[in-house]
């Protein structure tokens, strides 16, 4: 019995073989087991010398068993490893990570010198209601600057009795959320996408813009000046680059200005912060009062400055992208050559 049972554990191949084995032989019916159940009905002679025995062969075969387990778990470990070798000097794979779009980029950086200056930022619907696109905003029903703007009108189906919504021409109408929100004073900036039916080289029917809002008791034009100037500094990297304001109309601001930065185009480069020429950038102006009221602030204490700006204009002069179509075409190799990394 002995010599079968270790000569077969020691020929075993995996752990359900052993497994089997070990009912077969100590378990509770197997061979030695019912041997030793058979003790019983001997005689006590026989009994003193078979009852150490076969406790003794039970306890070799047990440890027969766990030695073997032992054995095939550490050979399968080295299976493993010899299988699973890895050559850690080779070199990687490449990997195509992605890019980080230049509107983003820019939209930080601004996001970034406008925290600077104490500005935060704001957000606001994209599809909002005209109430908040115009009328607030000065813009009434019937005023031209409506029409001028090219707007999309969400379709509403008969007998839906909510405000008539569209998606949003500029970022302006967060300027009455966030009063109508947080009151005066105060200065945040608040990028985002807006919408308007136009197409060609330098207009999308969605792109980005920011717009700022600054508001407390004695805020002028001059605060607005120094603010854009400080702006366009940092964010194109030249000291003590020019404005332009130009006197402009918009509903919302009175007085209202157009805002150029100076620049140079020498050999067909264009070069901004330097030279005699101009480049359109923003549109701003004092807060019209009308539009304080509209957002809940009172224009006998409160008064200040807002300006919206193209994100998308300002990337691609700061990053010499010629088309801004482009933008929006999600083509890798373009993604790949003028996006950013991180
Ligand atoms: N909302 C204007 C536009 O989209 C820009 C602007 C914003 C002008 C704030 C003045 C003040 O053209």
């Amino acid at each position: 019995l002995r010599t079968t049972y270790l000569g077969r554990i020691a020929e075993a191949e995996d752990e359900a073989t052993l497994e089997a084995l070990r009912v077969e032989a100590v378990g509770k019916k197997g061979e030695v087991s019912l041997k030793m159940r058979e003790l019983g009905k001997m005689s006590a002679e026989e009994r003193q010398v078979m009852g150490p025995k076969l406790n003794a062969l039970k306890d070799e075969i047990n440890s027969a068993l766990a030695a073997k387990k032992e054995a095939l778990a550490d050979s399968a470990l080295d299976e493993r490893l010899r299988a699973e070798w890895l050559d850690v000097t080779l070199p990687g794979r490449p990997r195509r990570t992605g890019t980080i779009h230049p509107v983003s980029q820019v939209t930080e950086e601004v996001t970034a010198i406008f925290a600077d200056m104490g500005f935060a930022v704001a957000e606001g619907p994209q599809i909002d209601t005209d109430w908040y696109n115009f009328d607030a905003l000065n813009i009434p029903s019937h005023h031209p600057a409506r029409a001028e703007m090219d707007t999309f009108y969400m379709h509403r189906a008969e007998g839906d009795d909510r405000p008539p919504h569209v998606l949003r021409t500029h970022t302006s109408p967060v300027q009455i959320r966030h009063m109508e929100k947080h009151g005066a004073p105060c200065r945040i900036i608040a990028p985002g996408r807006v919408y308007r039916a136009d197409y060609d080289q330098t207009h999308t029917p969605m792109f980005h813009q920011v717009e700022g809002l600054a508001l407390d008791r004695d805020i002028s034009m001059a605060n607005l000046k120094w603010v854009l100037e400080e702006f366009f500094a940092a964010f194109f990297e030249v000291d003590g680059i020019k404005t332009r304001f130009r006197a402009s109309h918009f509903p919302f601001t009175e007085p209202s200005a157009e805002v150029d930065i100076q620049c140079s185009w020498e050999g067909g480069q264009l070069k901004i912060g330097e030279g005699d020429g101009w480049l359109e950038v923003l549109g701003s102006g004092m807060v019209h009062p009308h539009v304080l009221r509209s957002g809940g602030v009172d224009p006998d204490e409160w008064q200040g400055f807002a300006f919206g700006m193209g994100i998308d204009r300002i990337a691609m002069l700061k990053y010499g992208i010629p088309d801004l179509r482009a933008f929006f075409d999600s083509d890798l190799r373009w993604l790949r050559h003028y996006g950013f990394r991180s």
